[in-house]
């Protein structure tokens, strides 16, 4: 177990590598099993996430060679099937992307019922109803769940939900089924079109992702490729957020700011300077920080992933700003960690009234997921003192070299082993 020390108050200054999308990566690595050949994936970042998926991929009979820090070649072909049901398969929700790749390849997958962070119920329903429309049967028992199908049959699904999971899931498993599969009402995030790109590099036939109906003409045979994986919007909106609380100024590389622009429309409001270049941006940060309101939203609307870093933001901007939450019921576990460093927040079902106070204090404070993690860690930056923030476990799942690229950028953060 470690903790992160932070020594508040420093501006951040300088330049950032961002890595590659946590959130894409997850479910490409799972849909290389499709492939039952060699691909490569190029720009992933170097994060838990992806270790634990490798490892569960070399348990399924696949093998998987690093080619550097962010590289890895995964061969699939001696797979004969997609069984993942043990427990390390439990630690990270995008374990249930196996289900569509086994299903799509071996017309049968077995996983254990997926856990990831806890932010709320996580039903999984929609996935099944995709599955299922597309003639496999679904049963969950003893926390397992199995899908199987004599033929797959390409169908019309509508999504009662936007989810990603649930889009991506169907993207895999109609890749190889009979005649076409049109998904209507479907995820439109960016990674969902990163998924999308790596199906079609693997000789599938996806068209429309990136809107909000896909077709997916079903193929017999797919092969392995190169896949770079898109940068990550979350770990880059988190570092614009940090340089905002900072009254810092830096340049964020490796981005596409087209994926920012719900995260950069909202730090214009707030009084911060940001300036878009082709694949860099800049975040300015000299004046006060006016109060906002945010309502997070499926893409391109605001990310429920920076709900949590931009509450940190908002308890020291002037005046009061009011964050809803309409994704995920159970994300606002952050705040009572954020209240005993001094923030003033009041929350009510699935929003969040932030009265903005002068300072926020250091103190001993735990995340409790992912993103909870990424908001205590911007609360320790702005605050007076030092910040002592435990379950670091949960930050190491989706941000590379945090400490190293805070560090670069100026801030006082150390990690010690308990
Ligand atoms: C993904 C992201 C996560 C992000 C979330 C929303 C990954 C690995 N994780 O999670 O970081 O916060 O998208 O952008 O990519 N729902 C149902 N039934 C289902 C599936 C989902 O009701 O079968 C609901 C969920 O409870 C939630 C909403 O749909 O309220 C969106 O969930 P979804 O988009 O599926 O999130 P994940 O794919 O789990």
């Amino acid at each position: 177990m470690n903790k992160l020390i932070i020594e508040g108050g420093h501006r951040l200054q300088g330049e950032v590598e961002i890595s590659g999308f946590k959130n894409a990566a997850v479910a490409i690595i799972p849909a290389t099993v499709l492939a039952g050949d060699t691909c490569i994936i190029e720009n992933l970042p170097e994060i838990s996430d992806v270790k634990t998926l490798s490892e569960i991929l070399i348990g399924l009979g696949a093998t998987v060679r690093e080619l550097g820090p962010k590289a890895i070649e995964v061969n699939t072909t001696g797979m004969t099937e997609c069984f993942a049901d043990y427990e390390s398969a439990k630690e990270l929700r995008a374990s249930y992307y196996l289900l569509g790749a086994g299903l799509g390849r071996f017309k049968k997958a077995r996983v254990v019922y997926p856990g990831g962070c806890s932010i709320g119920t996580r039903p999984i329903d929609q996935h099944i109803k995709g599955f299922e429309a597309l003639g496999a049967k679904v049963t969950i028992e003893h926390g397992i769940i199995s899908v199987e199908a004599d033929r797959l049959v390409g169908a019309e699904i509508y999504m009662d939900v936007v989810s990603v999971g649930a889009t991506i899931n169907i993207m895999l498993a109609a890749s190889r089924a009979e005649g076409m599969t049109i998904i209507e009402n479907a995820a439109k995030e960016p990674h969902v079109v990163d998924v999308a790109n790596f199906l079609n590099c693997l000789g599938a036939d996806v068209r429309g992702a990136g809107t909000d109906v896909i077709k997916i003409k079903g193929v017999h045979e797919l092969k392995g490729c190169n896949h770079m994986v898109i940068p990550d919007q979350i770990e880059a909106g988190t570092y614009m957020i940090a340089a905002a609380a900072t009254k810092g100024d830096i340049v964020l590389n490796n981005v596409i700011p087209k994926h920012l622009e719900a995260i950069t429309a909202k730090l214009k409001e707030m009084g911060i300077e940001i300036i878009e270049n082709c694949e860099s941006i800049r975040v300015v940060a000299n004046s006060p920080l006016k109060n906002i309101n945010i309502k997070t939203l499926v893409y391109p609307g605001f990310p429920t992933d920076l709900q949590q870093p931009m509450s940190s933001l908002l308890t020291v901007a002037n005046g009061t700003s009011v964050v809803t939450e309409t994704i995920f019921e159970g994300r606002f576990k952050h705040v009572d960690e954020l209240k005993r460093m001094g923030a003033n927040i009041k929350v009510e079902g699935r929003v969040a009234v932030i009265n903005g106070v002068d300072k926020l204090m250091g103190a001993k404070v735990s995340a409790s997921d992912l993103r909870a993690g990424a908001a205590l860690v911007v609360a320790g930056l702005v605050a007076e003192g030092e910040t002592e923030i435990e379950n670091v476990h949960f930050v190491d799942r989706g941000y590379d070299q945090l400490e190293e690229k805070l560090v670069k950028l100026g801030a006082r953060v150390r990690r010690v082993s308990l």
